[in-house]
């Protein structure tokens, strides 16, 4: 019995590794990081069964040094170049300089700063191999990263030693490394600590160390959020899970959804909304003839409208189309609160003259696919939860529905107090179009003054980045979620600042169907956040229960 106490608290070094009580640890240290990072490495590096300590040291190199630091990398370059030989290739010292020369311009400008970073990894297990073992295994998972380690020989004691500032303590040769802010930053789960936000509804758990991130829209310039991925990523059940916790916190926070696929109306309705359904069956209509869309200006509704009926009658002749405006303008100087189609249909003869095919083109608002919207706007003002289905809508009827649809959301969003969040789903419906898809990027631009944030869902970036209205929109973005996307073009890594590494993960992001959750890549100002979202166990149910269309989800 002594005896083994008296083993617990002695120590003993070997040439590669101590023991502690009766731990045995194997340490092991970095002599080169890679060139790139993947993010969330640690979390591939040390799995949760691993017997593996990391320690973290780093020391601010004040400015001037950093400087004379660079220059001297540059110049040791320039001069392997002009010497022609040396052990590194020449392409890698045009890179060296080169990064050596923008690194400079960055420390100068103070964009970044260097560190000098300690690094050690500590294997431990209860037995000398099995420290060792796994130390080995650690080696060989960092390699495949592209580091270079080392194990300390006769060099232990130093290794573990209490951590103190670069010349102050004694460390094994090549411990300290100089990383620029973007390097350090890469060694952390959360490179931005601003993404943690408090008071902000839970996105998801980091994929790194399952730590919890907490993003509060409300918080930042722009309140909107974009959602990519493949169909089956779980962009839907994320929007819908953010929109449930946002609701949680601010109750009072009101929700639109345009559902091109029709699977929001059961949530709609469960959280005590209704559902607009332009094909018919709905509840409730929203009249596309209704100047609430325009903010009750019956002169700026009269022109929406020729518009949205010459895009829904493209072979209109010109006194056909003459005929039309004049019809609607004189519905609207009438003074009519809420004029319906039918009101129009009585108004098209009153002209004098030839009124064309007009009263037979209009009479699919009396008897045919579009008589649903043949009538006043039945919203209910104290709807907290509206969801806009379009499914059943035929495709040469869609800018029709989109025009009055984004005109009646818009004047929602600027006429109702409080905050507002919209659900855009399948957007790439709506940036196919010129007249929606500009409209879009205004909605993004302009709700934040109203109180009002987009979640934008959509397969593929790369429907936005093709025309500037688009890519204007994903700059306003505040975060952009990235789910499993079948690949990532090169316009599109370029334009979010996609490593190689995230994009080559994301055709490799684990989809909810075979993982219980989703894997995702937040991308959050300059923080990019691997992140599993996660719904607990009731909003599992609820969201499997309501989210989905008619038939899908009844099982
Ligand atoms: N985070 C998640 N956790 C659990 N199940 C999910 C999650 N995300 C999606 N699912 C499930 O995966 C399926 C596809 O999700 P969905 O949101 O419809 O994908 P998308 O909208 O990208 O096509 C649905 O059955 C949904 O319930
Ligand atoms: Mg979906």
């Amino acid at each position: 019995m002594s005896t083994t106490a008296a083993r617990r608290s002695s120590v003993a070094e070997g040439s590669t590794w101590a023991r502690i009580g009766s731990r045995y640890l194997a340490p092991l240290l970095v002599r080169q990081f890679p060139p790139e990072v993947a993010f969330g490495f640690l979390g591939r590096v040390v799995p949760t069964d691993a017997e593996v300590d990391l320690v973290i040291e780093a020391y601010r190199v004040p400015a001037n040094e950093a400087l004379e630091l660079v220059h001297r990398a540059k110049t040791a370059a320039e001069t392997e170049l002009a010497a022609g030989t040396g052990g590194a290739s020449t392409a890698e010292l045009e890179v060296e300089r080169a990064s050596a020369d923008a690194l400079g311009r960055e420390v100068a400008r103070r964009a970044q700063e260097l560190w000098r970073v300690g690094i050690r990894w500590i294997a431990s297990g209860a037995s000398r191999p099995r420290a060792e073992a796994e130390r080995l295994r650690l080696a060989g998972r960092l390699a495949e990263l592209g580091f270079r380690t080392r194990v300390p020989q006769y060099e232990v004691a130093a290794t573990l030693g209490p951590t103190g500032a670069p010349g102050g303590s004694r460390r094994p040769v090549g411990y300290w490394q100089t990383l620029p802010t973007d390097g350090l930053a890469a060694l952390f789960p959360f490179a931005d600590e601003t993404v943690l936000e408090p008071t902000g509804v839970l996105v998801g758990l980091s994929l790194a160390n399952a730590s919890p991130v907490f993003l509060d829209r409300w918080g930042h310039a722009s309140h909107s959020w974009g959602f990519f991925g493949t169909t089956g990523s779980g962009k839907s059940f994320a929007a819908s899970l953010t929109a449930l916790r946002t609701r949680w916190l601010r109750p009072e926070t009101e929700l639109i959804v345009l559902d091109p696929l029709g699977e929001y109306g059961r949530l709609v309705r469960a959280i005590g909304g209704t559902v607009v359904r332009p094909a018919g069956g709905g509840e409730d209509r929203i009249n596309p003839l209704d100047p609430v869309t325009t903010a009750g200006d019956p002169n700026e509704k009269a022109g929406r409208v020729g518009t949205m009926l010459r895009a829904l009658f493209p072979s209109l002749r010109d006194e056909e189309a003459a005929g039309l405006d004049a019809a609607v303008r004189r519905l609207y100087a009438a003074g009519g609160a809420d004029p319906t189609f039918d009101d129009l249909l009585r108004e098209v003869p009153r002209r004098a003259g030839d009124v064309g095919r007009l009263p037979a083109l209009l009479e699919v608002f009396r008897s045919g696919s579009l008589a649903p919207v043949n009538g006043h706007t039945t919203l209910r003002t104290d709807a907290r939860a509206v969801a806009v289905d379009l499914s059943g809508v035929p495709d040469d009827q869609m800018p029709f529905h989109l025009a009055y649809v984004l005109d009646w959301a818009y004047g929602r969003l600027r006429s109702r107090p409080g905050p507002k969040l919209v659900v855009v789903d399948e957007a790439h419906l709506l940036a196919r179009h010129d007249a929606t898809a500009d409209f879009l990027d205004r909605m993004v631009r302009h709700v934040r003054h109203f109180q009002a944030g987009l979640l934008l869902l959509t397969q593929n970036p790369d429907d936005f980045l093709d025309r500037p209205s688009g890519r204007s929109l994903l700059r306003n973005l505040y975060a952009t979620v990235f789910l499993r996307l079948p690949e990532v073009s090169a316009p599109a890594r370029e334009f979010f600042g996609l490593s190689a590494a995230e994009a080559a993960w994301l055709p490799k992001a684990r989809l909810p169907r075979d993982a219980g959750y989703a894997e995702s890549l937040w991308r959050v100002g300059d923080a990019h956040l691997p992140l599993a979202i996660v719904a607990s166990t009731p909003e599992f149910e609820f969201l499997r229960h309501n989210l989905g269309g008619g038939a899908s989800s009844d099982g």
